[in-house]
């Protein structure tokens, strides 16, 4: 799919435009907007309008052909409500809707004439910038396949090249915006592709060798420690997770320094299991095929680090990636096995499936040498997430004074924007205390209740020395059922994120 931008100047009326197919909003109760009535030269629209044929209801579309003064051959028409408000719900429903049709269309291009220049005066964050990057989003979500394994490609019709229609004087910020938005798109499909790769495929090396690749287009640095090397640096909590599986652990440091030499990084430590067999602690047969996806925060940190070099974003930015197999055999770690952290911390691991924190915990602790801005970890950490908010939002835990505030403020706000959102969740001493063991200075599991929180509670220890963040996506970064597959979360909300820092920096 092709994106750019087409400037509508005054002189030029829309209908004399060439295009396969333009698309343009219309309201309830039979309103047009401007773009449909520069259409509606001999009343047409107004005719299908009138019919009822199209309700104007956010969802309902018509496709109209060969309308009598538009020189396009096909007119869409997109319901977009009530007039005078674009809200987040009716721009991706609309969205959604082009998406649908265009895929099916004989015709090659199209032209999006929807009312986006008027978006900025309602919300500010709603502005024509955010509906261009929120399409592109939608259109590229829809056209996404997941058949790289399979031998047979499907193969996709429909819409190509699509053109935004916007006023000449917004032109500039509107190609900004499909920058941010491709960028967006293409760090999204990565994590996806890393997401439904298997764990015979994508493994430790795998996304090790991704990591390589993505530095090497784009100029970063990066470095990736075997076994022998996080045995020097004491790992051992990560390593006793790998000591079960035959594939080699990797811990992978990759760095996108956009900033200035002096400003501290902002680091994005991204959980890697490539498959959550339990280990010991074995996992029910049902659905285990989907811990396939526990490398998402892994791939979610890739995805974002592959969108912000596109950006060529000014902010230093470093993903670290813990990365291992979990699994059950003859050498794997033992329920009631003691295991020292790099922190120097010992750790009781009373399930082997609560690995996720044991590998990151050590992540936490190496990245300390970074004197970071801020670390923000990314993990489908806990089944208790899934129960607590769904699949709706990400789990977001952080401190509560008033730095971790502002840097979960952040974190919500970029959420919002996109449409990839998260929720707070609390961390407190009273938690805490259920991580107690009588023989080591913490267990890895803190019992049913409260489940994401204390397994938030427990990485908290190992991230005293700067300000952190942490995003539980066990709900958000896949889909099950028919739709099964990775849905891209959270790169939206992780972009979005740093590229409002890097404007907070200039
Ligand atoms: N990878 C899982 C978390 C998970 C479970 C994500 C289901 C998505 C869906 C994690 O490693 C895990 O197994 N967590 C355990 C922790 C428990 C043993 C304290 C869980 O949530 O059951
Ligand atoms: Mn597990
Ligand atoms: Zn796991």
């Amino acid at each position: 799919m092709d994106f750019s931008i087409k400037t509508n100047d005054a002189k030029t009326s829309i209908a004399s435009l060439k295009a396969g197919c333009i698309a343009v909003g219309i309201y309830e109760n039979k309103k047009l907007s401007p773009q449909a009535l520069a259409l509606d030269k001999t009343g047409e629209i107004t005719a299908a309008l009138k019919s009822g044929d199209i309700s104007g209801k956010p969802g309902s579309t018509l496709l109209l052909r060969k309308v009598a003064g538009v020189t396009a051959e096909r007119v869409l028409l997109i319901g977009l409500g009530p007039d005078g408000e674009l809200s987040d719900k009716v721009m991706s429903m609309a969205a959604l809707c082009v998406a649908r049709t265009l895929s099916t269309l004989g015709a090659s291009d199209a032209l999006l004439a929807l009312p986006f220049d008027g978006i900025a005066k309602q919300t500010p964050e709603r502005d024509l910038a955010w509906a261009i990057r929120a399409t592109i989003l939608v259109l590229r979500d829809g056209s996404y396949r997941s058949d790289t394994l399979k031998s047979k490609k499907e193969t996709t019709s429909g819409v190509k090249k699509i053109a935004f229609l916007v006023a000449t004087a917004n032109a500039a910020a509107a190609k900004e915006a499909v920058a941010q938005g491709l960028a967006l798109a293409n760090g999204i499909d990565l994590t996806k592709e890393l997401g439904n790769l298997p764990g015979n495929v994508c493994t430790p090396t795998y996304l090790a060798n991704t990591a390589k690749r993505l530095a090497k287009e784009y100029k970063l640095s990066v470095e990736v420690l075997d076994r022998k090397q996080l045995e020097a640096l004491k790992m051992g909590s990560f390593l006793s997770v790998a000591r079960g599986g035959g594939e080699a652990p990797k811990f992978i440091i990759i760095k996108h320094l956009g900033g200035k030499a002096k400003d501290a990084p902002t680091v994005l430590v991204g959980k890697g299991i490539t498959f959550d067999t339990g280990g010991i602690s074995l996992k029910g047969g049902a659905g285990m095929d989907e811990m396939k996806y526990d490398m998402c925060g892994a791939g979610s940190v890739l995805g974002t680090i592959r969108a912000i070099a596109e950006l060529k974003l000014k902010l230093n930015v470093i993903g670290v990636i813990p990365a291992t197999e979990n699994m059950p055999s003859g050498t794997a770690t033992k329920p009631g096995d003691i295991v020292t952290s790099m922190s120097g911390q010992t750790i009781e691991v009373l399930n082997t499936d609560a690995e996720g924190r044991l590998v990151l915990c050590d992540a936490l602790t190496y990245v300390e040498r970074f004197k970071p801005a801020a670390v923000v970890d990314i993990a489908t950490l806990t089944g208790a997430c899934v129960t607590s908010l769904g699949h709706h939002n990400s789990g977001l835990f952080t401190r509560h004074d008033s730095a971790h505030d502002a840097l979960a403020n952040e974190l919500l706000s970029a959420g919002k924007a996109t449409g990839d959102t998260a929720w707070r969740m609390p961390i407190e001493d009273s938690y805490q205390e259920q991580l107690k063991s009588n023989f080591a200075d913490m267990a890895n599991i803190g019992g049913p209740a409260g489940g994401s929180i204390t397994a938030a509670c427990f990485l908290e220890r190992y991230t005293k020395k700067y300000t952190w963040a942490h995003l539980d996506i066990a709900g958000t970064a896949w889909k099950s059922g028919a739709a099964k597959g990775a849905t891209g979360r959270p790169v939206a909300l992780l972009t979005t994120f740093l590229i409002n820092r890097a404007a907070a920096v200039k």
